[in-house]
């Protein structure tokens, strides 16, 4: 006989799986210790509740617990909070299964509902936060988290059990059957690089979301991946807390810039020597130079995080800019870049692209590029030309302190 599911509170069971051998998530996500889908399922005097799906490979042994806890007739509802595959992808056959189920999903998920399940007649309502649904003496009142980590993610709360199930919030890539955080071995590693990985480019949104939950008393975190967090779940809000104010603290109101440079015969790194001085001269802003040929990618996102602005120096090599320059803006990938602005110079020896190329890309990111005349200089520059370096450096501090210019957005 198949046991019961584990229980995680009064009536909530864990219908989730396990997925120990995933060793890369989302492409650029490394799991070196596989990680779980989470699902839970609410038994309450009116029914049940389904509370997140699963990854579609894993859909039997999802089912197979709901089929050991109740019918699919008394299905009532599914919550998802989140419709990223790995938690929907058991979603079109649960909804076959159970008829009399209504699928609770945010606003934003609307249209992604029927794309994911390519039904045009599913029985669903749309959420806001606030809006509580009641049933069974369980009380449950949504909250709409979005970018944590998709547009269309909300939490939930649980009030007779003071629980809250996060969505990705508070995940980890980290399997344990054992489940829970006091049960778990040491994954604060998994922990921190879940939330460097996918809630740090969405900063603001997560200090929205701890906005949101600081009027519940919580003693129960579940979250769609990793272990469920019951022993201290305040030391996690903590964590997420600082971590998602750590630049504000660090900056202590100064404008930082950055200037990454790559040089073969020192020409680019003289004109970043330059500009740098012309930075240094304006009054607020703190400009500091970085060697693209020997930083770690850790090192450049934690940079490019606390940056308020930044200039990528790079030469020309066959027509484009080196592997560096092109590493460096893979890593804001990783970052909120809203606000950022951000330019582009060089020296070059033949035609000069590298620096349009760059300037391009980062328009294309939706980076704030002020309107300045490109700064390329033809091998060696001249005193005239650092001179230009500087006034370039001056006007660009000046724009990143608050001086208003025409922002190309195109
Ligand atoms: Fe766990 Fe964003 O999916």
């Amino acid at each position: 006989m198949r046991q019961l599911p584990p229980k995680i509170a009064g009536d909530i069971y864990y219908i989730g799986v396990f997925d120990p051998d995933i060793r890369t998530f989302d492409i650029v996500m490394r799991t070196a210790n596989g990680s779980s889908y989470n699902a839970y399922l609410i038994k309450t005097d009116d029914g049940v509740i389904i509370v997140d799906t699963v990854k579609k490979e894993f859909q039997e042994s999802f089912f197979k617990s709901i089929e050991t806890l109740c019918s699919y007739d008394e299905i009532r509802y599914v919550i998802i909070h989140h419709i990223e595959p790995d938690h929907s992808g058991a979603l079109p056959e649960l909804i076959q299964r159970a008829p009399h189920a209504k699928v609770l999903i945010s606003p934003q998920a609307t249209m992604m509902l029927k794309a994911l399940t390519n039904c045009e007649e599913i029985n669903f309502e749309a959420i806001w936060t606030n809006k509580q649904l009641t049933l069974g003496g369980k009380t449950i009142t949504f909250l709409t988290t979005p970018y944590l980590h998709w547009p269309e993610t909300m939490s939930s709360y649980v009030h007779e059990d003071r629980l809250l199930f996060s969505g990705d919030v508070f995940g980890s890539h980290y399997y344990d059957k054992r489940l829970f955080n006091d049960k778990v071995g040491d994954f604060s590693y998994a922990f921190a690089y879940y939330y460097d990985h996918i809630m740090r480019p969405f900063q603001s949104y997560v200090k929205s979301a701890l906005k949101l939950y600081e009027r519940f008393e919580i003693e129960l975190i579940a979250p769609l991946h990793g272990p469920i967090l019951r022993e201290k779940p305040e030391q996690y809000i903590e964590l997420y807390r600082q971590w998602s104010h750590k630049i504000e603290q660090h900056k202590a109101g100064k404008k930082i810039l950055s200037i990454f440079y790559l040089t073969s015969y020192k020409n680019t790194q003289e004109m970043a020597q330059a500009i740098f001085e012309g930075c240094e001269s304006v009054e607020g802003v703190v400009a500091n130079m970085y060697d693209l040929a020997s930083i770690e990618a850790q090192n450049m996102i934690a940079i490019l995080e606390e940056s308020d602005g930044f200039l990528i120096g790079t030469p020309t090599i066959n027509a484009d800019a080196p592997k560096p320059v092109w590493d460096l803006l893979s890593c804001l990938m990783f970052l909120d870049k809203q606000g950022k602005c951000a330019g582009a110079f060089g020296s070059y020896g033949w035609s000069g692209e590298a620096v349009d190329h760059i300037l391009a890309r980062l328009k294309s990111l939706k980076l704030r590029v002020p309107p300045l005349t490109p700064l390329k200089i033809k091998l060696i520059p001249s005193e005239q030309e650092l001179k230009s370096c500087y006034s370039y450096g001056v006007e660009f501090a000046e724009i990143l302190n608050g001086k208003l210019v025409e922002i190309d957005l195109a």
